[in-house]
């Protein structure tokens, strides 16, 4: 079983599609051990109760400064002994000495199709404003490996959706979502799954 941890900050709907991947079989070889958050009130933790995950908040708010909450968010992580990290809308800048223990074992969702409308200040509906202000035809989501820059890591996944006539950054991030966002992001864990598989089977023979 690949042990997932999965970080959010808001709603959570990408964690939903994860669970009901899991949940229905549509992804096999996973196990979802704990979903964190930086912000006590993000409705995703409640959906991970729901599901009987366990559900923690590390906030910045407890602690004195950025180092002691980056600490404090590792060691909470490594108690799960997690194989891999999805960030799936996890607002707070990965500290370097997380990434440096998890070398390709991080894995973000971006609603864009990066190298367009990524990096640094690029979130949640500002990316969207960014794609329609440039008129783009195509938009769409990526997933990546984290590594030490923004947005910046291998691209593992992504998928094209269509930007209409008319749409705004709310329509058009809802249609991200629902054709794209929702369904790379569970079939990335399980292309991860199936190679860490693969792998250990062949350590063993
Ligand atoms: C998604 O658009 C994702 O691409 C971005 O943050 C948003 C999270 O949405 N990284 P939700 O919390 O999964 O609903």
């Amino acid at each position: 079983m690949l042990r997932v941890g999965v970080l959010v900050s808001g709603g959570g709907t990408n964690l939903q599609s994860i669970i009901d991947h899991v949940e229905s079989g549509k992804i096999t070889g996973v196990s979802l051990e704990v979903v964190l958050s930086n912000n006590a009130g993000a409705y995703a933790l409640e959906r991970a109760r729901k599901h009987g995950i366990p559900a923690v908040c590390v906030s910045p708010k407890d602690y004195p400064d950025r180092e002691a909450f980056n600490d404090a968010l590792l060691e909470t992580l490594e108690a799960y002994h997690l194989d891999l990290i999805v960030l799936a809308g996890f607002l707070v800048v990965i500290p370097k000495k997380m990434v440096e223990r998890y070398p390709n074992q991080i894995i973000n969702i971006h609603p864009s199709l990066i190298p367009s409308f990524c990096g640094t200040g690029y979130y949640g509906l500002k990316v969207h404003e960014a794609a329609l202000a440039r008129g783009v035809k195509v938009s769409g989501a990526t997933v990546h490996y984290v590594d030490a820059g923004t947005d910046t890591g291998p691209i593992i996944l992504q998928k094209a959706v269509e930007v209409k006539d008319g749409d705004t950054p709310e329509i058009l991030q809802r249609r991200i979502m629902e054709e794209a966002e929702w369904q790379i992001l569970p079939q990335a864990i399980q292309l991860i799954a199936d190679e860490r598989k693969k792998a250990s089977e062949a350590e063993n023979r």
